[in-house]
């Protein structure tokens, strides 16, 4: 399971998470467009940079 850190919090995830996923775990508020949960990721509105 990879471990990252986001804004100084420690965040471990599943294997083939985005860093979209890591940063709501750990509470990191990052603002989408495009993006719907349960969908595949697009990243066509390019509002959330990651
Ligand atoms: S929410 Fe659209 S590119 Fe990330």
């Amino acid at each position: 399971m990879p471990t990252l850190k986001i804004d100084g919090i420690q965040v471990s995830v599943p294997e083939g998470a985005t860093i979209l996923d890591a940063a709501r775990k750990c509470g990191v508020r990052i603002p989408t467009l495009c993006y719907l949960e349960g969908l595949s990721p697009m990243g066509a509105c390019r509002v959330c940079m990651v």
